[in-house]
């Protein structure tokens, strides 16, 4: 019997994957079979690299370096994939990037970097690849939110308003094109060990304390935890599931945590 899961002959296309939580993604859709695309944006050395630590691992890996919140240079990209590499199958809209400061010393250049690259580059990048999808008769869209899609904290507002409108986007996007045959789905991370977290991941942080004790499962995320749910939500196995965010958060989300005396 065919596996579900499998991802053989399929071209993914996995956006701001140079390192992290996207590459560590792009690998467990090339575990499954998928043909590799990654972007990058700010260092064509750092996307080469990405690119051969994936053929490297004996993936058939490509790299395209373009700014997703640039509406020309996104659509030169999604035509310059699809006429080099092969039709994208799979989206995965993953670059991102987070702006820790507290709202009111927030300049609105910074406010408007959140915003588009997290929210409107989603909107920017899916358009067009959508439009093939449509016209060859379905496809995968996977949005990568955040628990910010949900909750609140000191310091991320403009992050948490980008996530939680892509959330709402995720499932905009799931009920105009499900009659098409495209599934859209967003995974929602908790907290990941990655460069994006470097600077609250050490010992004695008190954030990196109070993430060790909030989170039910007593740890930070592994990139690689994320690859299951990146592999049911591009394959055959979830056909039938659109419009839904998956929380891989070790529990954060299903619990209030309790006083760190009980
Ligand atoms: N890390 C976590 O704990 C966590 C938790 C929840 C959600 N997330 C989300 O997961 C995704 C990946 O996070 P990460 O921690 O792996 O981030 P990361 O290590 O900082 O990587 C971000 C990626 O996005 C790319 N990028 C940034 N701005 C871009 C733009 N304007 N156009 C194209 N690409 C751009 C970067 O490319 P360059 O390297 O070329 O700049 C890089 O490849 C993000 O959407 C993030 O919000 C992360």
């Amino acid at each position: 019997m065919p596996s579900l899961f499998d991802l053989t002959g399929k071209l993914a296309l996995v956006t701001g994957a140079t390192h992290g939580l996207g590459l560590a993604m792009a690998e467990g859709l090339g575990m499954a079979g998928a043909r590799l695309v990654i972007t990058g944006h700010s260092s064509q050395q750092k996307l080469d690299d990405a690119v051969a630590h994936l053929r490297n691992k004996g993936f058939d890996a490509s790299g395209y370096l373009f700014n997703v919140t640039d509406e020309a240079a996104v659509a030169d990209g999604v035509g310059q994939i699809e006429s080099e590499c092969a039709p994208i199958d799979i989206l995965v809209n993953n670059a991102g990037i987070i702006r820790r400061v507290p709202l009111l010393e927030m300049e609105l250049k910074d406010w408007q970097q959140v915003i588009d690259t997290n929210l409107t580059g989603v909107f920017t990048m899916s358009r067009p690849v959508v439009r093939k999808m449509i016209e060859r008769g379905g496809g995968k869209v996977i949005n990568i939110c955040s628990m910010m899609s949900e909750l609140g904290r000191d310091s991320v507002s403009a992050y948490a308003a980008a996530k939680g409108g892509l959330k709402m986007l995720t499932r905009n996007m799931a009920t105009e094109w499900a009659r098409h045959n495209i599934q859209v789905n967003g995974i929602g991370p908790g907290y990941f060990a990655t460069s994006q977290t470097a600077p609250i991941r050490v010992d004695g942080h008190p954030f990196n304390e109070f993430i060790l004790s909030r989170t039910p499962a007593g740890r930070w995320g592994n990139p690689e935890d994320l690859q299951g749910t990146a592999i049911f939500l591009a394959s055959d196995a979830s056909n039938f599931v659109t419009g839904q965010i998956v929380y891989v958060d070790g529990g954060i989300l299903a619990t209030i945590g309790k006083p760190s005396n009980e």
